[in-house]
């Protein structure tokens, strides 16, 4: 049945509700349209816009359906226009009259935003504790390997020494940031659309603010056709969630690096990787890769809707109906990378002799050695200088700058002493980072506990 019958005189061709429709995929709103409808009944009731008895038996009748829904008794039927249509139509077939009332002061235009809403802001809590459980698996690991010194890059190339519990807290506070981006998107989202009506509102005295309380919402929105016509909370949540698959996705990269016999920096644990069917010596962290794989229809979700609203003049228009599977993809994609992810990090064998052998070949202490003279009394230029000359020399001779001996550093320089040596360890080249976000390993570990207090707050307030 649809909901315009009046002004029709013939039945739509099924090709255009087969077009039209929205109900494969916002049918996973029922919940939400359902107690949508409730809170809009009782604040009808309330405010004597119906009876206070037909908003009792349209709300009975709508927990009844929610009800028959989650226990399966009720299928959503797959013709029916969208979840808005097939919620009102099944009411009315349930408590006759009454339900023909429930719509009201009301359109699906501002329903299907309020809607949306409702859903959104669930995801993102859901989100931001997957977010929350990935930093507290970083943290403890952190702190684990806060000692474990590794080759920190630039351009790819070894740079300077770091450890790998400073690694990982560099990814901590992204993901730090993501959530917060997220809560960011649910804190403009929070704001009440229903009451909008199709575009300018209505003439019905409706308490608004009642409605807004009963679902939860910090406030209602502000201008009519705003309330119906943007989808910026949609843009905002896919923005947030698409820098956390970019997160994961350069994360995921060097997982993917480290897993290679080039690095062998770390190993995933079986159960947490694939073989191949033909090499048998195969062991591919295709967790990761499909994790990267993934970020790039998630990207394109946040085009899709870009791109479907810039050209919308006010207020609704049925292009935005396009809002529900970008954003719903982008949600579910962000969901399911997490989920494996997460385990797959935690489980994830740290071979900290591997890093520590790939740290002492490519002069990640250079830096620390010229920092020794300048200690003596050299310009920095100066020992930049003298110390790239002896990297060099290193390089022809086939030394490393632990293995040169005294005499050829003084040649090159008379200001070194076997002070040097301890100098450019690479546990004091960590150890002597100790300014504010630097690598030394009580920092990091200062850092991650000081993090996983913020999780253990935040854990509270949820
Ligand atoms: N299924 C529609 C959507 O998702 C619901 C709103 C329909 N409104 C309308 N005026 N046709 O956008």
């Amino acid at each position: 049945m649809k909901l315009w019958t009046g002004r029709f005189q013939k039945e739509v061709d099924p090709k255009t509700n087969d077009f039209n429709s929205s109900i494969s995929f916002d049918s996973r709103m029922a919940k939400e349209d359902i107690e949508g409808s409730i809170a809009h009944a009782t604040m009808l009731g309330a405010c004597g816009v119906i009876e206070q008895h037909e908003a009792d038996v349209i709300c009975g009748g709508l927990e009844g359906i929610w009800q028959d829904i989650e226990s399966g008794k009720l299928a959503i039927d797959p013709n029916a226009e969208d979840i808005h249509t097939f919620v009102e139509g099944e009411l009315t077939a349930r408590v006759g009259d009454a339900g023909k009332r429930l719509h009201t002061a009301r359109s699906r235009n501002d329903q299907v935003a309020l809607d949306l809403r409702c859903y959104l802001k669930k995801e993102c809590g859901v989100l931001q504790a997957q977010l929350r459980q990935l930093i507290d698996v970083l943290c403890r690991k952190a702190i684990l390997h806060s000692e474990d010194v590794m080759p920190g890059y630039t351009h790819m190339q070894r740079a300077q020494p770091i450890t790998f519990g400073h690694h990982l807290m560099a990814y901590a506070e992204m993901f730090l940031r993501d959530v917060e981006r997220i809560g960011d998107a649910y804190k403009r989202m929070d704001v009440l659309p229903l009451g909008s009506g199709a575009l300018a509102g209505t003439t019905y005295p409706l308490n608004r603010e009642l409605t807004a309380r009963l679902l939860g919402f910090s406030g209602v929105s502000q201008n009519s056709l705003d309330g119906v016509a943007d989808r910026d909370f949609c843009v905002e949540l896919a923005a947030a969630v698409s820098l956390a698959m970019v997160h994961l996705s350069r994360f995921s990269e060097e997982i993917i690096l480290w897993c290679s016999w080039e690095f062998k920096f770390v190993e995933l644990d079986d159960a947490f990787s694939t073989g191949s069917s033909i090499m048998p010596q195969k062991k591919n962290p295709d967790i990761a890769e499909l994790v990267r794989g993934k970020s790039g229809r998630v990207f394109g979700d946040l085009m899709t809707l870009l791109t479907m609203l810039k050209g919308l003049p006010l207020a609704y228009n049925k292009d935005m109906q396009e809002d529900k599977e970008a954003i719903f993809d982008a949600v579910d994609t962000l969901k399911l990378c997490l989920t494996p992810f997460i385990p797959m990090i935690e489980t994830m064998k740290v071979l900290p002799q591997n890093m520590r052998a790939a740290a002492a070949k490519g002069f990640i202490n250079a830096t620390d050695c010229a920092d020794y003279l300048v200690g003596k009394g050299l310009p920095f230029r100066d020992a930049y200088k003298i110390t790239g000359a002896l990297v060099a020399q290193c390089i022809a001779e086939g030394e490393t700058l632990e293995t040169l001996p005294l005499s050829e550093y003084q040649k090159a320089c008379p200001a070194f002493d076997d002070g040097v040596y301890q100098a450019i360890s690479l546990e004091t080249c960590v150890a002597g980072r100790k300014v504010t976000g630097a690598p030394a390993p009580e920092n990091v570990r200062a850092q991650a506990e000081r993090v996983l207090k913020l999780l253990e707050q935040a854990g509270k307030t949820c």
